[in-house]
Protein backbone atom coordinates (compact mmCIF):
# COMPACT_ATOMS: atom_id res chain seq x y z
CA UNK A 1 0.00 0.00 0.00
CA UNK A 2 1.54 3.64 -0.57
CA UNK A 3 -0.12 6.30 1.20
CA UNK A 4 1.20 10.22 1.39
CA UNK A 5 2.70 12.15 4.22
CA UNK A 6 1.56 15.69 5.18
CA UNK A 7 4.15 18.10 6.79
CA UNK A 8 4.18 21.15 8.02
CA UNK A 9 7.64 22.20 8.27
CA UNK A 10 7.43 24.96 10.25
CA UNK A 11 9.80 28.02 11.46
CA UNK A 12 9.85 26.87 14.96
CA UNK A 13 7.80 23.54 15.19
CA UNK A 14 7.39 20.80 12.32
CA UNK A 15 4.33 18.18 12.29
CA UNK A 16 3.96 15.32 10.30
CA UNK A 17 1.02 13.12 9.19
CA UNK A 18 -0.34 10.45 7.36
CA UNK A 19 -3.85 8.81 6.92
CA UNK A 20 -4.24 5.29 9.11
CA UNK A 21 -7.49 3.43 8.32
CA UNK A 22 -8.99 6.52 6.94
CA UNK A 23 -8.05 8.91 9.77
CA UNK A 24 -5.61 11.70 9.93
CA UNK A 25 -3.04 11.21 12.02
CA UNK A 26 -0.04 12.96 13.33
CA UNK A 27 3.29 11.04 13.73
CA UNK A 28 4.61 10.75 17.33
CA UNK A 29 8.08 12.32 16.83
CA UNK A 30 9.50 12.52 20.25
CA UNK A 31 7.78 10.67 23.14
CA UNK A 32 4.50 11.06 22.45
CA UNK A 33 4.42 14.59 21.40
CA UNK A 34 2.91 15.02 17.68
CA UNK A 35 5.40 18.40 16.70
CA UNK A 36 8.80 19.02 17.74
CA UNK A 37 10.75 22.29 17.35
CA UNK A 38 12.24 22.54 13.78
CA UNK A 39 15.44 22.91 15.82
CA UNK A 40 19.05 20.14 14.29
CA UNK A 41 22.25 19.80 16.01
CA UNK A 42 25.55 18.16 14.90
CA UNK A 43 26.78 16.55 17.39
CA UNK A 44 30.94 16.92 15.93
CA UNK A 45 31.73 14.54 19.14
CA UNK A 46 29.51 11.33 18.24
CA UNK A 47 29.56 12.94 14.61
CA UNK A 48 25.76 12.28 15.44
CA UNK A 49 22.78 14.55 13.84
CA UNK A 50 19.74 14.46 17.07
CA UNK A 51 16.66 16.69 16.23
CA UNK A 52 13.91 18.81 17.97
CA UNK A 53 13.99 18.80 22.20
CA UNK A 54 16.86 15.85 22.09
CA UNK A 55 18.87 18.28 19.56
CA UNK A 56 18.18 21.48 21.81
CA UNK A 57 19.11 19.18 25.41
CA UNK A 58 22.68 18.51 23.55
CA UNK A 59 23.47 21.98 22.66
CA UNK A 60 22.43 23.40 25.93
CA UNK A 61 24.42 20.94 27.61
CA UNK A 62 27.53 22.02 25.80
CA UNK A 63 27.98 19.44 23.62
CA UNK A 64 30.75 20.14 20.98
CA UNK A 65 28.77 20.65 17.40
CA UNK A 66 26.65 22.80 15.33
CA UNK A 67 23.22 24.41 16.53
CA UNK A 68 20.19 25.46 14.14
CA UNK A 69 17.08 26.14 14.21
CA UNK A 70 14.65 28.67 12.26
CA UNK A 71 16.01 27.15 9.08
CA UNK A 72 12.49 28.11 7.33
CA UNK A 73 13.52 31.82 7.62
CA UNK A 74 16.40 31.32 5.48
CA UNK A 75 14.13 29.74 2.55
CA UNK A 76 13.15 33.23 1.06
CA UNK A 77 16.61 34.82 1.04
CA UNK A 78 20.06 34.50 -0.46
CA UNK A 79 21.44 32.27 2.58
CA UNK A 80 20.16 29.91 1.37
CA UNK A 81 22.75 28.91 -0.99
CA UNK A 82 25.28 29.81 1.84
CA UNK A 83 26.99 27.54 4.09
CA UNK A 84 28.10 26.85 7.80
CA UNK A 85 30.84 25.36 9.46
CA UNK A 86 30.41 21.79 11.16
CA UNK A 87 33.68 20.42 12.81
CA UNK A 88 35.62 20.28 9.49
CA UNK A 89 32.98 20.27 7.07
CA UNK A 90 31.05 23.45 5.52
CA UNK A 91 27.44 22.36 5.11
CA UNK A 92 25.05 24.20 3.03
CA UNK A 93 21.91 25.45 4.63
CA UNK A 94 20.14 23.74 1.71
CA UNK A 95 21.38 20.49 3.21
CA UNK A 96 20.79 20.79 6.83
CA UNK A 97 16.76 21.60 5.86
CA UNK A 98 17.26 18.31 3.67
CA UNK A 99 18.32 16.14 6.68
CA UNK A 100 15.61 17.67 8.81
CA UNK A 101 12.77 16.62 6.22
CA UNK A 102 14.25 13.61 5.49
CA UNK A 103 14.14 12.76 9.75
CA UNK A 104 10.20 13.99 9.41
CA UNK A 105 9.84 11.52 6.68
CA UNK A 106 12.03 8.44 8.26
CA UNK A 107 9.85 9.20 11.69
CA UNK A 108 6.53 9.23 9.46
CA UNK A 109 7.67 5.61 7.48
CA UNK A 110 8.30 3.62 10.38
CA UNK A 111 5.26 4.82 12.49
CA UNK A 112 3.58 3.69 9.19
CA UNK A 113 5.18 0.43 7.95
CA UNK A 114 6.01 1.39 4.70
CA UNK A 115 8.11 3.77 2.74
CA UNK A 116 5.77 7.20 1.29
CA UNK A 117 7.06 8.92 -1.90
CA UNK A 118 4.19 11.77 -1.94
CA UNK A 119 3.88 14.51 0.40
CA UNK A 120 1.39 17.92 0.69
CA UNK A 121 3.92 20.79 1.93
CA UNK A 122 2.44 23.43 4.16
CA UNK A 123 3.82 27.05 2.63
CA UNK A 124 3.09 30.57 4.06
CA UNK A 125 0.61 32.65 1.73
CA UNK A 126 4.23 34.46 1.18
CA UNK A 127 7.16 33.17 1.62
CA UNK A 128 8.65 36.82 0.89
CA UNK A 129 6.35 39.59 1.47
CA UNK A 130 4.42 40.62 -2.20
CA UNK A 131 7.31 39.48 -4.18
CA UNK A 132 6.24 37.06 -6.36
CA UNK A 133 9.59 36.33 -8.13
CA UNK A 134 11.46 35.47 -4.57
CA UNK A 135 8.33 33.48 -3.51
CA UNK A 136 8.57 31.19 -6.34
CA UNK A 137 12.20 30.54 -5.75
CA UNK A 138 11.68 30.22 -2.06
CA UNK A 139 8.87 27.27 -3.22
CA UNK A 140 11.43 25.87 -5.58
CA UNK A 141 14.00 25.65 -3.14
CA UNK A 142 11.87 23.68 -1.05
CA UNK A 143 10.19 21.86 -3.77
CA UNK A 144 13.68 20.44 -4.53
CA UNK A 145 14.65 20.01 -1.22
CA UNK A 146 11.39 17.60 -0.45
CA UNK A 147 12.61 16.14 -3.82
CA UNK A 148 16.22 15.37 -2.51
CA UNK A 149 14.87 13.93 1.07
CA UNK A 150 13.41 11.33 -1.34
CA UNK A 151 9.76 12.42 -1.84
CA UNK A 152 8.81 11.95 -5.74
CA UNK A 153 5.27 13.34 -5.91
CA UNK A 154 5.16 16.96 -3.88
CA UNK A 155 2.13 19.11 -3.58
CA UNK A 156 2.08 22.44 -1.88
CA UNK A 157 -0.76 24.14 0.00
CA UNK A 158 -0.98 27.44 2.16
CA UNK A 159 -0.83 26.51 5.38
CA UNK A 160 -3.86 28.74 6.38
CA UNK A 161 -6.08 26.51 3.97
CA UNK A 162 -4.46 23.56 5.72
CA UNK A 163 -5.82 24.69 9.04
CA UNK A 164 -9.33 25.58 7.21
CA UNK A 165 -9.52 21.46 6.60
CA UNK A 166 -8.80 20.43 9.95
CA UNK A 167 -11.30 22.84 11.11
CA UNK A 168 -14.24 21.79 8.97
CA UNK A 169 -14.09 18.11 10.65
CA UNK A 170 -15.89 19.58 12.90
CA UNK A 171 -18.26 22.44 11.81
CA UNK A 172 -21.82 21.28 12.07
CA UNK A 173 -23.45 23.60 9.07
CA UNK A 174 -21.64 26.12 6.38
CA UNK A 175 -20.18 28.83 7.69
CA UNK A 176 -17.85 31.93 6.48
CA UNK A 177 -14.70 31.48 8.65
CA UNK A 178 -11.58 33.67 8.88
CA UNK A 179 -8.44 31.39 9.46
CA UNK A 180 -5.86 33.37 10.98
CA UNK A 181 -2.51 31.64 11.61
CA UNK A 182 0.38 33.03 13.57
CA UNK A 183 3.59 31.34 13.96
CA UNK A 184 6.91 31.57 14.24
CA UNK A 185 7.88 33.10 11.27
CA UNK A 186 4.43 34.53 9.52
CA UNK A 187 1.23 35.22 9.56
CA UNK A 188 -1.50 33.72 7.07
CA UNK A 189 -4.93 34.54 6.73
CA UNK A 190 -7.61 32.69 4.63
CA UNK A 191 -11.37 33.24 4.08
CA UNK A 192 -12.91 30.21 3.51
CA UNK A 193 -16.20 28.72 3.14
CA UNK A 194 -16.39 25.43 5.49
CA UNK A 195 -19.38 23.23 5.68
CA UNK A 196 -19.67 19.43 6.54
CA UNK A 197 -21.04 19.17 3.07
CA UNK A 198 -17.77 20.04 1.43
CA UNK A 199 -15.63 17.60 3.60
CA UNK A 200 -13.75 15.53 0.73
CA UNK A 201 -14.33 17.39 -2.20
CA UNK A 202 -11.10 18.37 -3.91
CA UNK A 203 -12.21 21.05 -5.82
CA UNK A 204 -12.33 23.97 -3.24
CA UNK A 205 -11.67 27.08 -5.51
CA UNK A 206 -15.30 28.49 -4.85
CA UNK A 207 -15.04 28.39 -1.31
CA UNK A 208 -11.61 29.70 -0.97
CA UNK A 209 -12.57 33.61 -0.87
CA UNK A 210 -9.35 34.86 -0.33
CA UNK A 211 -5.21 34.29 1.11
CA UNK A 212 -3.55 36.74 2.86
CA UNK A 213 -0.05 36.57 4.53
CA UNK A 214 2.39 38.88 6.17
CA UNK A 215 5.95 37.98 7.21
CA UNK A 216 5.36 39.02 10.87
CA UNK A 217 6.02 35.97 13.63
CA UNK A 218 6.73 35.20 17.21
CA UNK A 219 10.41 35.31 16.12
CA UNK A 220 10.12 39.03 15.41
CA UNK A 221 8.55 39.16 18.54
CA UNK A 222 11.29 37.49 20.63
CA UNK A 223 13.65 40.16 18.69
CA UNK A 224 11.58 42.97 20.30
CA UNK A 225 11.74 41.28 23.30
CA UNK A 226 15.89 41.01 22.96
CA UNK A 227 16.70 43.99 21.73
CA UNK A 228 14.36 46.14 23.99
CA UNK A 229 14.66 44.78 27.61
CA UNK A 230 17.98 41.83 27.17
CA UNK A 231 20.36 43.23 24.75
CA UNK A 232 21.43 46.54 26.63
CA UNK A 233 22.47 43.81 29.32
CA UNK A 234 25.20 43.29 26.70
CA UNK A 235 25.71 46.77 26.49
CA UNK A 236 23.23 47.71 23.34
CA UNK A 237 22.34 50.82 23.30
CA UNK A 238 25.47 52.38 25.41
CA UNK A 239 28.45 54.29 23.43
CA UNK A 240 31.88 54.22 23.01
CA UNK A 241 34.29 55.51 24.89
CA UNK A 242 37.05 58.52 24.30
CA UNK A 243 40.41 57.46 24.06
CA UNK A 244 41.57 60.00 22.83
CA UNK A 245 41.03 63.91 22.93
CA UNK A 246 38.65 64.73 20.33
CA UNK A 247 36.89 60.92 19.52
CA UNK A 248 33.76 60.91 18.54
CA UNK A 249 31.85 59.39 20.99
CA UNK A 250 28.94 57.08 18.90
CA UNK A 251 26.28 54.65 19.64
CA UNK A 252 27.70 50.46 19.74
CA UNK A 253 26.92 49.25 16.41
CA UNK A 254 23.51 47.51 16.67
CA UNK A 255 24.55 44.48 14.02
CA UNK A 256 26.23 42.31 16.40
CA UNK A 257 22.86 42.75 18.97
CA UNK A 258 20.29 42.28 16.04
CA UNK A 259 22.01 38.86 15.39
CA UNK A 260 22.38 37.72 18.12
CA UNK A 261 18.83 38.57 18.59
CA UNK A 262 17.49 37.01 15.12
CA UNK A 263 16.98 32.98 15.32
CA UNK A 264 17.90 32.45 11.87
CA UNK A 265 21.15 34.94 11.63
CA UNK A 266 22.62 33.71 15.39
CA UNK A 267 25.08 31.08 13.44
CA UNK A 268 26.77 33.79 11.56
CA UNK A 269 28.48 35.30 14.56
CA UNK A 270 29.46 31.86 15.55
CA UNK A 271 33.14 32.61 13.45
CA UNK A 272 36.40 34.43 14.31
CA UNK A 273 35.73 37.26 11.77
CA UNK A 274 32.60 38.19 13.97
CA UNK A 275 34.34 37.42 17.50
CA UNK A 276 37.51 39.57 16.13
CA UNK A 277 34.70 42.39 16.00
CA UNK A 278 32.87 42.30 19.11
CA UNK A 279 36.13 41.90 20.88
CA UNK A 280 36.70 45.69 19.03
CA UNK A 281 33.72 46.84 19.97
CA UNK A 282 34.54 45.95 23.50
CA UNK A 283 37.86 47.54 23.20
CA UNK A 284 36.18 50.71 22.44
CA UNK A 285 33.17 50.62 24.62
CA UNK A 286 32.44 52.75 27.38
CA UNK A 287 30.70 50.37 29.34
CA UNK A 288 33.14 47.81 29.00
CA UNK A 289 31.19 45.70 31.68
CA UNK A 290 28.23 44.88 29.63
CA UNK A 291 29.74 44.70 26.07
CA UNK A 292 32.14 41.75 27.59
CA UNK A 293 29.57 39.71 28.43
CA UNK A 294 28.76 40.35 24.70
CA UNK A 295 31.82 38.73 23.74
CA UNK A 296 31.51 35.54 26.23
CA UNK A 297 28.28 34.98 24.62
CA UNK A 298 29.49 34.74 21.37
CA UNK A 299 33.26 33.23 22.34
CA UNK A 300 31.20 30.00 24.24
CA UNK A 301 28.61 30.20 21.32
CA UNK A 302 25.52 30.54 23.44
CA UNK A 303 23.38 32.91 21.33
CA UNK A 304 20.97 30.01 20.75
CA UNK A 305 20.35 28.93 24.02
CA UNK A 306 19.76 32.88 25.41
CA UNK A 307 17.05 33.38 22.41
CA UNK A 308 15.67 30.35 23.84
CA UNK A 309 15.75 32.01 27.27
CA UNK A 310 14.22 34.85 25.44
CA UNK A 311 11.55 33.12 24.00
CA UNK A 312 10.23 31.14 26.79
CA UNK A 313 10.41 34.61 29.01
CA UNK A 314 7.92 35.38 25.96
CA UNK A 315 5.87 32.92 26.53
CA UNK A 316 5.55 33.51 30.42
CA UNK A 317 4.28 36.62 29.64
CA UNK A 318 1.54 35.81 27.93
CA UNK A 319 0.05 34.58 31.43
CA UNK A 320 2.29 36.89 33.98
CA UNK A 321 2.95 40.37 33.74
CA UNK A 322 6.75 39.56 34.47
CA UNK A 323 9.18 36.96 33.34
CA UNK A 324 12.78 36.29 34.67
CA UNK A 325 15.19 35.24 32.88
CA UNK A 326 18.24 34.20 34.26
CA UNK A 327 21.49 34.38 32.56
CA UNK A 328 23.98 33.02 35.15
CA UNK A 329 26.11 31.16 31.96
CA UNK A 330 26.47 34.52 30.55
CA UNK A 331 27.88 36.11 34.42
CA UNK A 332 27.44 33.97 37.86
CA UNK A 333 24.37 35.65 39.66
CA UNK A 334 22.51 37.36 36.30
CA UNK A 335 19.15 37.46 36.72
CA UNK A 336 16.92 40.15 35.19
CA UNK A 337 13.27 40.54 34.93
CA UNK A 338 11.10 41.57 31.76
CA UNK A 339 7.54 43.12 31.61
CA UNK A 340 4.57 42.07 29.78
CA UNK A 341 3.49 45.86 29.67
CA UNK A 342 6.85 47.26 27.99
CA UNK A 343 6.56 43.95 25.65
CA UNK A 344 2.95 44.86 24.42
CA UNK A 345 4.38 48.71 23.94
CA UNK A 346 7.00 47.54 21.73
CA UNK A 347 5.26 44.84 19.53
CA UNK A 348 2.60 47.60 18.73
CA UNK A 349 3.70 48.02 15.28
CA UNK A 350 4.22 44.17 14.82
CA UNK A 351 0.31 43.56 15.91
CA UNK A 352 -0.64 46.70 13.65
CA UNK A 353 1.01 44.32 10.60
CA UNK A 354 -0.97 41.51 11.36
CA UNK A 355 -4.30 43.51 12.03
CA UNK A 356 -4.16 45.88 8.33
CA UNK A 357 -3.26 42.28 6.99
CA UNK A 358 -6.51 40.74 7.96
CA UNK A 359 -8.44 43.97 6.61
CA UNK A 360 -7.00 43.30 3.12
CA UNK A 361 -7.58 39.75 3.06
CA UNK A 362 -11.23 40.89 3.97
CA UNK A 363 -11.28 42.91 1.14
CA UNK A 364 -9.83 40.72 -0.92
CA UNK A 365 -12.39 38.42 -0.24
CA UNK A 366 -15.05 41.16 -0.81
CA UNK A 367 -16.64 40.82 2.34
CA UNK A 368 -17.40 42.66 5.20
CA UNK A 369 -16.11 41.96 8.81
CA UNK A 370 -19.61 41.51 10.25
CA UNK A 371 -19.97 38.89 7.72
CA UNK A 372 -17.49 36.35 9.30
CA UNK A 373 -19.31 34.19 11.66
CA UNK A 374 -16.10 32.48 12.72
CA UNK A 375 -12.50 33.35 14.06
CA UNK A 376 -10.16 30.08 13.75
CA UNK A 377 -6.90 30.43 15.29
CA UNK A 378 -4.33 28.70 15.06
CA UNK A 379 -0.65 28.66 15.64
CA UNK A 380 2.16 29.44 18.95
CA UNK A 381 1.82 33.38 19.00
CA UNK A 382 -2.47 33.62 18.90
CA UNK A 383 -1.55 32.70 22.30
CA UNK A 384 -0.28 36.34 23.24
CA UNK A 385 -3.30 38.40 24.39
CA UNK A 386 -2.21 41.44 22.68
CA UNK A 387 -2.26 39.62 19.70
CA UNK A 388 -5.77 37.33 19.82
CA UNK A 389 -7.75 40.35 21.18
CA UNK A 390 -6.49 42.40 18.05
CA UNK A 391 -8.00 39.55 15.52
CA UNK A 392 -11.28 39.19 17.35
CA UNK A 393 -11.51 43.19 16.99
CA UNK A 394 -11.11 42.62 13.42
CA UNK A 395 -14.19 40.93 13.30
CA UNK A 396 -16.38 41.52 16.11
CA UNK A 397 -19.29 39.15 15.49
CA UNK A 398 -17.52 36.26 15.06
CA UNK A 399 -17.81 33.13 17.03
CA UNK A 400 -14.36 32.76 18.47
CA UNK A 401 -12.48 28.62 17.65
CA UNK A 402 -9.72 28.01 19.04
CA UNK A 403 -7.60 25.40 17.33
CA UNK A 404 -5.00 23.06 18.24
CA UNK A 405 -2.10 25.60 17.95
CA UNK A 406 0.59 23.48 17.03
CA UNK A 407 -1.36 20.76 15.41
CA UNK A 408 -3.79 21.95 13.02
CA UNK A 409 -2.13 23.02 9.92
CA UNK A 410 0.03 19.47 10.19
CA UNK A 411 -3.57 17.86 10.52
CA UNK A 412 -5.25 19.65 7.53
CA UNK A 413 -1.80 18.75 5.64
CA UNK A 414 -2.45 15.34 6.22
CA UNK A 415 -6.19 15.29 5.20
CA UNK A 416 -5.36 17.11 2.21
CA UNK A 417 -2.85 14.68 1.54
CA UNK A 418 -5.31 11.70 1.25
CA UNK A 419 -7.31 13.52 -0.30
CA UNK A 420 -5.02 14.61 -3.31
CA UNK A 421 -3.17 11.41 -3.35
CA UNK A 422 -5.78 9.14 -2.28
CA UNK A 423 -4.77 5.92 -1.56
CA UNK A 424 -1.99 6.03 -4.77
CA UNK A 425 0.87 8.04 -5.33
CA UNK A 426 -0.88 9.87 -9.00
CA UNK A 427 -2.03 13.11 -7.05
CA UNK A 428 -5.79 13.36 -8.23
CA UNK A 429 -7.45 16.73 -9.55
N1 LIG B 1 1.99 30.65 25.00
C1 LIG B 1 2.65 31.36 24.06
N2 LIG B 1 2.70 32.71 24.12
C2 LIG B 1 3.36 33.42 23.18
N3 LIG B 1 4.00 32.88 22.15
C3 LIG B 1 3.98 31.54 22.03
C4 LIG B 1 3.31 30.70 22.98
N4 LIG B 1 3.48 29.42 22.62
C5 LIG B 1 4.23 29.44 21.50
N5 LIG B 1 4.52 30.71 21.15
C6 LIG B 1 5.31 31.15 19.98
O1 LIG B 1 4.71 30.66 18.81
C7 LIG B 1 5.71 30.47 17.81
C8 LIG B 1 5.61 29.05 17.29
O2 LIG B 1 4.33 28.82 16.81
P1 LIG B 1 4.07 27.72 15.70
O3 LIG B 1 4.61 26.42 16.11
O4 LIG B 1 2.64 27.82 15.33
O5 LIG B 1 4.97 28.32 14.52
P2 LIG B 1 5.51 27.60 13.22
O6 LIG B 1 4.42 26.81 12.62
O7 LIG B 1 6.75 26.88 13.55
O8 LIG B 1 5.90 28.88 12.33
P3 LIG B 1 5.40 29.31 10.88
O9 LIG B 1 4.07 28.71 10.64
O10 LIG B 1 5.34 30.81 10.96
O11 LIG B 1 6.44 28.85 9.95
C9 LIG B 1 7.05 30.70 18.49
O12 LIG B 1 7.51 31.98 18.17
C10 LIG B 1 6.71 30.58 19.96
O13 LIG B 1 7.57 31.34 20.78
MG1 LIG C 1 2.96 27.21 11.30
Amino acid sequence: MSSALGIDFGTSNSAVGFIKNGIPCLVELEDKRQTIPSAIFYDTEENAVLFGNEAIEFYVSGCEGRFLRSLKSILGSSLINESTEVGYKNILFKEIIIDFIAHLKKKAENAAGHAVESVVMGRPVWFVDADEQADILAQAHLEEIARRAGFQNIIFQYEPIAAALDYEQSVKQEELALIVDIGGGTSDFSVVRVSPDSRGKLDRKQDILANAGVHVGGTDLDLKLSLEQIMPLFGYKTRTRSLFPGDAILDLPATYYRELATWHKIVFLYNNRALQSVKNIHYHAERQDLAERLVRIIQKQEGHRLAGDVETAKIILSEQDTAAVALHYVETGLVTSVSRRIFEGDIEKEKERIVSKIHECLKQAGIAAASVQTLFMTGGSTAIPLIANACKHAVPAARLVAGNRFGSVGMGLTIDAGLKFGNGNKAIG
